[in-house]
């Protein structure tokens, strides 16, 4: 017998398509391949998900929806292994100290209802800058953390403040990170706005040719129409 592959098949009762475009949805090189449905036979309802094929980063998985007969046990698990943790690091610390600096900004501009004048909005955009005075002192804080704290504003086309930075200058961790901002902000209810749909905010991003790189913009919508 020669075995060209094995595929890892696990039972859901009958989330298997949730689960998997949560698992898909992690990881990057993943996707659904295929979706079956149970027919007029049964057993599960005539139409719904019975078998979803997907791939994360390029293995191939199937996901049943078998009913309750089997539980979905915890003692199965996925081990992943990164290349490079420090990256993951990076990222997730530039994100909880980029807008450090509206420490700094009285709250009754940060959360003016309505439109901010000229001088609110060169107040907000001070930010990144006073942010970057304020922890550039510290030994305890990375040139990469520093850099995404005083350049998360700039865009790939030099629009973006407080810099001008343009796109070589710009670092993929700075380039993520403006991304899921730009999202995070859309998406999130304040004081002087709504929340605004997912699937509305990714079109944003989408429409941000030039200023976002847009591969990145790609690669963010299975986070961004799936959380
Ligand atoms: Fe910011």
């Amino acid at each position: 017998m020669t075995i060209k592959s094995i595929t890892p098949f696990l039972w859901f009762d009958s989330c298997a398509e949730e689960a998997a475009n949560f698992y898909v949805s992690l990881f990057p090189d993943s996707r659904i391949t295929h979706v079956s449905r149970y027919g007029d036979a049964g057993p599960g309802p005539a139409g719904s998900v019975m078998v979803v094929a997907f791939e994360l980063c390029g293995r191939p998985f199937l996901a049943l929806n078998g009913g309750p007969h089997q539980k979905l046990s915890e003692a199965f698990s996925m081990m992943v292994e990164c290349t490079d943790q420090a990256d993951i690091e990076r990222l997730h610390s530039a994100a909880m100290f980029h807008d450090i600096g509206k420490a700094k900004i009285p709250l009754a501009v940060l959360d003016k209802p309505g439109r901010l004048d000229d001088d609110e909005r060169a107040l907000i955009e001070t930010h990144p800058a006073t942010g970057y005075d304020a922890l550039k002192g510290n030994a305890d804080i990375s040139p990469e953390i520093l850099d995404a704290v005083r350049h998360h504003h700039e865009y790939l086309d030099g629009s973006g403040y407080p810099d001008g930075l343009c796109s070589e200058s710009i670092t993929d961790v700075v380039r993520m990170l403006t991304i899921s901002d730009i999202f995070a902000a859309l998406i999130e209810e304040r004081h002087y706005k709504p929340a605004m749909p997912r699937d509305r905010a990714y079109e944003i991003l989408k429409s941000m040719h030039g200023k976002l790189e847009m591969p990145l913009v790609a690669a963010f919508r299975e986070v961004a129409l799936t959380r």
